[in-house]
């Protein structure tokens, strides 16, 4: 009761706030330099889940060569842990899923040398009705530093209208007292500002409510997502949600443009498929080595929209052009037609992504691996196709002087 009262003085007083998200009091571990990648039970699996999933869903990641290409985190998502704490207050695993225990789990997956992710909610309960973290923060976060958990995500149900800004921060902090880096993945929804306290806060943070495996829902999430993108920095991610790319709700087309959105927004890349019956296409595009790298680019700067940014834009069919800066100093772009009409051409102005006029610009395709010339001031895309994307690289020639005089 105490706690729950001095929450509410705090939430009283904006001076009081503004204090506790200065940077000072920011989230300092080591981990999210690079948005985080790897696999997650939610998307496919929701409640169905159990250990003989995780285990074969880590070897899977193995055998396939994903975590090669940087999938590390194998997440579990809601439904692990029983509705009631042991006797000392612990969390347990539900034991009919998970009857070796969370501890075993764990390190079973760092065998694989992968990381071990796992999901509580700043609430009474878990969405689906599990014990929940809040007034639990630090002997939770001790539980799981225990067991050797490497990333945390951080669910919004049955929060009893605490203030977010006083439950996120302390599992923040529980999580820091433990001495063990590990990822903290606020899952939000983008509520009560998430854009304001979230880079103080975690190393992602949610933007939107839960995707979902249609269209609309990956381009109003990936929309959204774009807001605040200026507030995206290494260790501190804008976060649209997991991928949805293999769960068969879109085509093949969507899914290219899905996975190269997110990655030029250097959102997460969660897959969320079976990694068991997961199409060689589909399997072709969360493998696109390219498209990662531009994801995993050390710069971090997030990928934001250039052109044609209004809803109206959208209402009227105009194709959009995502981009940012890269490390080397080439630029990424994405540029994608939302509807399902062709476009016909397309003209891209490199002045619109940062690239000043009369510079020659070789581009390369991401998909087709391929580069497609040195161009100055323009390129043109001759034929648009519905839910198309392209995905470029971007690299500026020095001129013939720039090269001499260095
Ligand atoms: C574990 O979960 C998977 C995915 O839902 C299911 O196919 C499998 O039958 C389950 N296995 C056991 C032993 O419960
Ligand atoms: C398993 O969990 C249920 C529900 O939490 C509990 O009633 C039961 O005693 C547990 N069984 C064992 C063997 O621990
Ligand atoms: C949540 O838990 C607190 C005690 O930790 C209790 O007072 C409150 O009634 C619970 N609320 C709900 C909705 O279960
Ligand atoms: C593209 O750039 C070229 C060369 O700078 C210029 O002549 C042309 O008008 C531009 N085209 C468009 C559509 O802007």
């Amino acid at each position: 009761m105490k706690r729950i009262q001095s929450s509410r003085i705090l939430a009283l007083s904006p001076a009081i706030i503004a204090l506790l998200f200065q940077s000072s009091w920011g989230l300092e571990n080591s981990v999210g330099k690079t948005p985080q990648m790897g696999w997650n039970t939610w998307n496919k699996f929701a409640c169905s889940i159990n250990e003989t999933l995780i285990k074969k869903s880590a070897d899977q990641i193995v055998d396939l060569g994903l975590d090669k290409l940087g999938y590390k985190y194998v997440n579990i998502d809601d439904c692990w842990n029983a509705v009631e704490r042991d006797s000392q207050g612990r969390m347990q695993a539900d034991n009919q899923t998970f009857p070796s225990g969370m501890k075993a789990v764990g390190d079973y997956i760092h065998s694989k040398g992968l990381k071990f992710g796992i999901y509580s909610s700043a609430g009474n309960l878990t969405c689906q009705g599990r014990a929940g973290s809040l007034y639990h923060e630090d002997i939770d976060a001790q539980t799981w530093a225990d067991w050797g958990v490497d990333y945390l995500k951080y669910d919004n149900c049955f929060n009893n209208d605490v203030p977010a800004i006083v439950r996120y921060p302390s599992m923040r902090d529980a999580l820091l007292k433990t001495g063990r880096d590990i990822f903290y993945s606020i899952c939000n929804w983008g509520y009560e500002d998430t854009y304001k306290w979230g880079p103080q806060t975690g190393n992602s943070w949610r933007t939107t409510m839960d995707i979902k495996d249609v269209w609309a829902s990956i381009q109003y999430n990936f929309r959204y997502n774009d807001i605040h993108y200026d507030i995206a920095k290494p260790g501190a991610w804008n976060d649209p949600d997991m991928l949805e790319v293999g769960n068969g709700g879109l085509t093949l087309v969507q899914e290219k443009t899905h996975f190269a959105l997110w990655a030029v927004a250097k959102s997460p890349l969660i897959l969320g498929c079976d990694l068991d019956t997961v199409s060689k296409e589909s399997f072709a595009i969360i493998t696109n080595q390219e498209i990662i790298a531009i994801n995993q680019d050390p710069l971090g700067v997030q990928g934001h929209c250039r052109v044609h940014c209004t809803y109206y834009d959208i209402i009227e069919n105009r194709a959009q052009v995502y981009a940012g800066p890269l490390a080397n100093g080439d630029v990424a772009a994405v540029i994608v037609n939302w509807a399902y009409t062709n476009l016909g051409e397309f003209t891209l102005n490199f002045v619109d992504v940062d690239i000043p006029e009369n510079t020659p610009v070789l581009i390369r395709d991401l998909w087709a691996h391929q580069d497609l010339g040195v161009f100055t001031n323009n390129f043109t895309i001759s034929h648009f196709d519905g839910y198309e994307s392209f995905s470029y690289r971007l690299t500026p020639q020095k001129s013939f002087e720039q090269v001499f005089l260095q």
